[in-house]
């Protein structure tokens, strides 16, 4: 059985957790879009891991990690987090026996970083405002992916092809960069020798990932699809302009990967139990305003800021409409619901059930950012839950009773059992309801 998560809100919903619960489950976990704009932070044995790049499932012993065809990949980042897991003695003497990077995936280059910073830099000061990126450089690489002037991971092991390959990539770069944004040109001498470079140390681990996941497919080996950032930063079903550049949603774990539909059996969504976004767009239940004390209490409690950036995260309320959209999109099997274990000791917890916009009460999410930003919700009141000991808590019905209905109140929303629940911030405080493997 194979399964796909993904994040159903705007990212950040803890899918590193769950991907290091279901690695025990899989034994191959592959990354199919984005690139190190992800962030994961994992508790193991109450040491602080962060990976932006490498599956986090790479802690697991015994299981492959891929880096597949839609990431875009920074060499640099990927060397980084590979020395760190060998210091930490997490990898073994061969680590490219346990991760290995598609020959497709495109790969960001020092240019795209220095596109992405100098067009946020340059929209903050326009009335449009910037997208609020993590600046590392991925919208720019999606952009010459799509534009067929990238270069792929399989062009850094081949110097022959490589320099012709990057000056055609920088020609336009060039010109932008010296007379759009006033910056300095990229020297295509200096680049291609770094190229080269990280070319060779990349070589052991680049492979024929698809022809990997063929190979798991006849043989029936469990897979982890392990999606990045959330539903609502999709760039086809997001939050548009204000998302990030792949497609976030379980579609992308087809085409990010080379595996048909079929492949996938369960699709596993993941939330916190109250909502976050970093970056600027519309956010409907954001209380940031309207609930100041309350959104810092839940920002220092769940400890809301950036793994990959450190930016405070803006805080809100469950959304439900988002999350039934979320469903929709993804063909959602089930839910992980985390961080219920930040919202204890509340007075109260809210919930949006439908929006109010020009009037009319509405329950789908609307197509237009602009709508979006000018939604009210409407809220749910329910009580909130006493606090409890997570690490004593074995079965759902130890819960509190008010934790324990909020559960099945968004149960019986989005007509989606919760397969996972997350009581607190280690890898034993959690209850599995259901194995999706085994469903
Ligand atoms: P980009 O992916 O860096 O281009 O950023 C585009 C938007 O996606 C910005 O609003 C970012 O804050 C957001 N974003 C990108 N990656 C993540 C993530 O891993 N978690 C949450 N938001 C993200």
């Amino acid at each position: 059985m194979n399964v796909a998560i993904v994040g159903a809100q705007w990212g950040d919903e803890g899918k590193g957790k769950v991907v290091d619960l279901f690695t025990s489950k899989a034994e191959y976990i592959v990354r199919y879009q984005g690139g190190n704009n992800a962030g994961h932070t994992l508790v193991v044995n109450g040491k602080k891991t962060v990976l932006h790049l490498i599956p986090s499932g790479v802690l697991h012993e015994g299981k492959t990690c891929l880096i597949a065809n839609g990431v875009v990949f920074d060499p640099v980042v990927f060397f980084k987090e590979i020395e760190q897991l060998v210091d930490a003695g997490a990898l073994g003497a061969d680590p490219w026996n346990r991760v290995r990077v598609s020959e497709r995936a495109h790969v960001i280059l020092p240019y795209h970083c220095l596109v992405d910073k100098l067009r946020e830099e340059k929209a903050s000061k326009s009335a449009a405002g910037k997208i609020g990126t993590t600046v590392r450089g991925i919208g720019p690489a999606y952009e010459d992916k799509v534009a067929r002037r990238g270069i792929q991971v399989i062009d850094l092991i081949r110097p022959e092809v490589l320099k012709q390959k990057l000056a055609k990539a920088i020609e336009e770069k060039n010109i932008l960069l010296e007379h759009y944004f006033g910056g300095e040109k990229i020297d295509l001498d200096s680049l291609y020798a770094e190229c080269v470079t990280l070319g060779e140390k990349l070589r052991p681990y680049v492979a024929n990932v698809r022809g990997i996941l063929a190979e798991a497919l006849g043989y029936k080996r469990p897979i982890l699809f392990e999606g990045a950032q959330g539903t609502l930063l999709d760039v086809d079903h997001g939050t548009y302009p204000f998302v990030t550049s792949s497609n976030t949603v379980a579609g992308g774990a087809l085409t990010g990967s080379g595996v048909g539909p079929t492949a996938i059996k369960q699709v596993i969504g993941i939330a916190k139990a109250y909502t976050t976004r970093v970056g600027s767009g519309p956010f409907p239940t954001e209380i940031e305003f309207t609930e100041p004390e309350m959104a810092k209490k839940i920002r220092d409690i769940g400890n809301e800021y950036g793994a990959t950036t450190g930016r405070p995260r803006r805080v809100g309320w469950l959304d439900l409409v988002a999350m039934k959209y979320a469903v929709q999109v993804n063909g959602m099997t089930g839910i992980a619901l985390m961080k219920s274990d930040v919202l204890q000791d509340f007075d109260y917890v809210k919930v949006c059930t439908a929006y109010r916009l020009g009037g009319n009460t509405i329950y789908e999410f609307p197509t237009s950012s602009d709508d979006l930003s000018k939604v009210e919700p409407v809220y749910e009141v329910m009580p909130g839950w006493i606090k409890y000991r997570a690490e004593s808590v074995c079965g759902i019905s130890e819960l509190p009773e008010e934790m324990r209905n909020y559960v099945k109140f968004i149960e019986d929303f989005l007509k989606t059992p919760v397969v996972l629940l997350s009581t607190g911030p280690g890898r034993e405080e959690t209850l599995e309801i259901s194995d999706p493997f085994r469903s």
